[in-house]
């Protein structure tokens, strides 16, 4: 039986906790389906488009490459798991803070499609205090970039800073 994760998130943009954790559930699952899905109380940098293609290239040199696939979504993520016969949701849990935040979307999803779970893992130590707003804030200022995100999301960014 194959086993298929969503992997859902923003991933404006994908950061080395977001690989950390993809590399985590690419060794557990048979498929890792990356999904870019829409959250409401956020406003977008990339494109949809461009960050489809950005998280392709940033793990195309992956050995676990092969047991991913990134698509892009709009609706409820459970219809979508059941779209595509997934039966576990992963996020990432970097710290404390992150957890009832991350119940509660795993509750409500429960509720929603009690058959899909969320699973929780937990990244590197190193990529624990990676955020897409600490990167948003680094990229803005011009800042460092080599530590937060795969290379080519860090010349994605400074591409994009420089013509503000
Ligand atoms: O990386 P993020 O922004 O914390 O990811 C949140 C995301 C996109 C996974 C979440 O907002 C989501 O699942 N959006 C799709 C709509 C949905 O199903 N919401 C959960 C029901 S509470």
């Amino acid at each position: 039986m194959n086993h298929v994760a969503i992997y859902p998130g923003s991933f404006d943009p994908f950061t080395n906790e977001h690989l950390d954790i993809l590399g985590r559930a690419a060794s557990v699952f048979d498929k890792v389906i990356v999904t870019i899905a829409v959250n409401s109380s956020k406003t977008g940098l990339f494109s949809d488009k461009e960050r489809i293609e950005l998280i392709r290239d940033a793990v195309r040199n992956q050995h676990w490459s092969g047991k991913v696939e990134v698509e892009q979504f709009t609706g409820l993520l459970v219809d979508y798991a059941r779209q595509k016969n997934a039966s576990v949701l992963i996020r990432g849990i970097r710290q404390v803070a992150d957890f009832e935040y991350e119940l509660r979307m795993a509750l409500a999803n429960l509720r929603l499609a009690p058959e899909v779970d969320t699973a929780f893992l937990m990244p590197d130590e190193k990529n624990t205090l990676v955020s897409t707003l600490l990167v948003r804030e680094i990229a803005t200022w011009g800042g460092e970039l080599s530590s937060f995100v795969p290379p080519n999301i860090a010349s994605a960014l400074r591409r994009k800073f420089m013509t503000h």
